[in-house]
């Protein structure tokens, strides 16, 4: 009898044919463990594949012959690693093959923001293009302005070569580490964070969320930062303290600001900051190409695939794990 995988979410077609041949894969639209449905499934599951896999202690203690869980993600702060790794279940996520695709919709989002794109298309649709349009609806430049990206990972460098070689920007990061390579390459400067904050017209949060960097964006950092500043987010929501954004985008202490992310997603249809004209928001769509998508699940079939049969996964996060999952002492 085959083996049973769930499937968190809808993931491209091809990666769930592939599962199929091997294994017994149940789709399921959410990963609660208060849902008696799901208890059920999970008694006998050895994997779990999808994307919003949230992975918890209760979820974990309920599924005793778990594996492998592979996120459809580059990020992994939704799982508890220290925890799988306990257990022996391997964990993997999906790096490099989404890293151009979501540097393209992060660099959209700086744009739109700085160029008011999506507010003047509404403008011309509604039908106000009577005339030539008035000052107060003008963006700002984006070329030869100085860029400010925390969290110099395999995004960031993305970003800063599209702004640094293509928009002739000034790169400025902050980071756990220096970068010396994104130094050369993209003629980038290291800063401490207050530092980027004083110098940047555009700032870029790319730093992955962990407890050091949950709300590092608060009211201080957005006081720090320039009057005309635009702010982007690209990483995760809970990295900004979102009501203190919003009281700077309110109180104009910011110029503008573009995001891919919320603390709450879908984010809240009546939060204050889908009021403000001077923010662009995107419903978490950084990697949100067929092609990439396509790619990121295919991976994430190949990670879990490995894993379930005892082989190296090619984005194992938890080697420690190894020993305990495949037996060995
Ligand atoms: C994911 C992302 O596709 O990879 C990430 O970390 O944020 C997105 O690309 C999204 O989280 C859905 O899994």
């Amino acid at each position: 009898m085959k083996r049973k995988i769930l499937i968190n979410k809808n993931i491209a077609e091809d990666a769930v044919q592939l599962l199929k041949k091997e294994y017994n894969v149940v789709q399921v639209e959410s990963l609660n463990p208060q849902d008696p449905k799901l208890v059920q499934e999970l008694k006998d599951t050895y994997g779990i594949i999808g994307s919003d896999i949230k992975i918890t202690e209760e979820l974990l203690n309920v599924a005793p012959l778990l594996k492998a869980v592979s996120t459809v993600s580059v990020g992994f702060d939704s799982l508890n690693v220290p925890e799988l790794t306990k257990r022996g279940i391997l964990a993997t996520n999906t790096p490099d093959v989404l890293t151009e695709t979501t540097a393209d919709a992060v660099f959209g989002l700086l744009l739109a923001a700085a160029r008011r794109i999506s507010e003047l298309d509404r403008y011309v649709k509604e039908g106000h293009w009577t005339n030539r349009i008035p000052e107060s609806l003008f963006g700002v430049n984006v070329h030869g302005k100085t860029l400010g990206i925390t969290g110099m990972g395999r995004i960031g460098k993305a970003i800063a070569k599209r702004a640094n070689k293509g928009f002739g920007m000034k790169i400025i990061y902050h980071n756990r580490s220096r970068d010396p390579e994104a130094e050369a390459a993209y003629d980038a400067e290291y800063s401490s964070l207050d530092g980027l904050l004083k110098k940047s017209d555009f700032v870029c949060a790319m730093t992955p969320l962990t407890p050091e960097t949950y709300r590092m964006f608060g009211k201080e950092e957005f006081r720090a930062m320039k009057r005309s500043a635009v702010f982007v987010n690209g990483s995760r929501g809970s990295v900004v303290n979102e009501h203190a954004l919003y009281e700077a985008l309110k109180n104009k202490e910011i110029h503008a600001a573009g995001l891919d992310v919320f603390e709450k997603e879908p984010v809240d249809h009546d939060s204050p900051m889908l009021q403000l004209d001077n923010v662009i928001t995107l419903p978490h769509i950084g990697s949100a190409t067929l092609e990439t998508r396509r790619a990121m699940a295919m991976l994430a079939a190949e990670n879990i695939l490995k894993s379930l049969a005892e082989e190296a996964p090619p984005n194992l996060l938890n080697p420690e794990a190894v020993g305990k999952a495949f037996g060995h002492p």
